[in-house]
């Protein structure tokens, strides 16, 4: 079989390399995938959606697996799908639960699912009335995609109708501002529940706990995810069935009801408080640095999960994980999440094992070997027995890695170690 991967992340490559484990699988193709992706298949650069399907077509490709959520709120499952060919995730109107926070609300008020309280408007006057009847802090988000920064935590009414102004008049996040949602805000502890969905059958993977903020301690600025650690000893089988029941469930029977079934990786950003699961966000496709865990500790062919799920076949299959821990720790690069930063070279001395491996991220390849690109350039992962041994292999293979300003957290899995 051949497979087409979208995207170009840490997240991309995990999933390639779990794929190549897989007998079935003879080609894999990445559009346009990074420096090192070619250690398990082709790059090729077709931007346009309607040419990627040409080639899908041309060359034989049984599925495409995209990784990231704008190809996916751009509607390239749509147009894979229109000429009937095999492609795993949401559609574009799906991919509506993660691309507005607007359609996201209305839809777990409308399906009951519970949410923190919210206002969505366009209106500064209603904005300013609702946060009147609250207490801080206030939670004020922009309702497009803003690449993870369109969510402000206001400390005081005066912050957040600020916020709220900046968002409505444009001037922090354009168009994807033009409407907002103001809510309570929730203290708990958070979770990333992934459920692989195939429109109306659904298998939950083990919870994960990503790492937001740049530094030690929950410090610094927020990035996509500095590293992360799956499964978490705070998701307990009964939390995770309440989950389940409460909240995934009830999400994949809405979309289904609602004429927008739900195909593909449903990520629900959950908040825990007293023991009860609220949602804060939806993704529709893998976390990342929580894929390349979760990658890792999938037991089973990770081809016919994709598979079976892009073909509404989840109910005829069960999957295994292995009974381990997997700690991803992101090494980025030295101006990261402010700016790029010059390509740097880098050197690993340590081979990948089967307890330690590296999936890369943003780096380029030269002549002279791969280079870090800026961002997110790479991350350890780490499998163990428990906690403490999944952290020490993931630590150890990094401390064999370098390149010029190399910056990465040495706190990861700190919640599990602490409870
Ligand atoms: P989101 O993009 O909606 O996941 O928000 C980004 C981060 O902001 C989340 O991962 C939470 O840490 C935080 N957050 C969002 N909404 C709330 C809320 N209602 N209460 C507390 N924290 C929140
Ligand atoms: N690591 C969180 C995300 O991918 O959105």
């Amino acid at each position: 079989m051949n497979v087409l991967i979208i995207g170009s992340g840490g997240r991309e490559y995990s999933i390639a390399r779990a794929l190549k484990n897989d007998l079935k699988v003879k080609n894999i193709f990445f559009a346009p995938g990074n420096g090192a992706t070619e250690n398990f298949g082709k790059n090729i650069d077709i931007k346009d959606y309607n040419l990627l399907a040409d080639f899908a077509k041309q060359n034989a490709i049984e599925l495409t697996i995209v990784g990231p959520e704008d190809p996916l709120t751009n509607g390239v499952v749509d147009i894979f799908k229109s000429k009937n060919l095999n492609i795993f995730g949401p559609s574009k109107n799906a991919a509506q639960l993660e691309g507005s926070k607007v359609f996201m609300k209305n839809f777990l008020k409308k399906h009951n699912i519970p949410t923190a309280k919210f206002i969505e408007t366009d209106d500064l006057k209603k904005v300013s009335d609702f946060i009147d009847t609250m207490s801080a802090p206030i939670v004020v988000k922009a309702d497009g995609l803003c690449a993870g920064k369109g969510v402000i935590i206001a400390q005081t009414k005066e912050e957040a109708k600020e916020a709220a102004k900046n968002m409505l008049s444009g001037e922090s996040f354009g168009d994807a501002g033009k409407k907002v949602v103001v809510e309570e805000y929730l203290d708990g502890f958070e979770l990333s529940v992934f459920a692989i969905c195939d429109g109306e059958n659904y298998i939950l993977l083990p919870a994960a706990q990503d790492h937001k903020r740049l530094l030690d301690n929950d410090k610094g600025p927020n990035t996509g995810g500095m590293g992360a650690y799956c499964p978490t000893p705070l998701a307990t089988d009964e939390l995770m069935q309440k989950i389940s029941q409460d909240l995934i469930k009830p999400t994949v029977d809405g979309m289904k009801k609602d004429g927008n079934p739900f195909e593909g990786v449903l990520f629900a950003g959950v908040m825990v408080v007293k023991n009860i699961p609220y949602i804060l966000e939806y993704n529709v496709r893998f976390g990342d640095p929580e894929c390349e865990e979760i990658m890792a500790l999938i037991d089973s062919s990770v081809f016919d999960l994709f598979d079976k799920a892009s073909k509404k076949q989840l109910d005829k299959l069960s999957i295994k994980f292995k009974n381990k821990v997997a700690i991803g720790v992101v090494a980025a690069s030295k101006d990261y999440p402010y700016k790029s930063s010059a390509p740097a070279l880098i050197t690993v001395s340590q081979k990948d094992s089967e307890n330690a491996h590296i999936s890369y991220a943003g780096v380029t390849k030269k002549d002279d070997g791969l280079y870090a690109n800026g961002g997110r350039v790479l991350v350890s992962v780490g499998l163990g027995s428990d906690i403490k041994e999944a952290r020490k292999n993931a630590y150890e293979l990094l401390k064999n890695v370098r390149f010029d300003g190399m910056q990465y957290r040495g706190d990861i899995a700190y919640q599990a170690l602490e409870k």
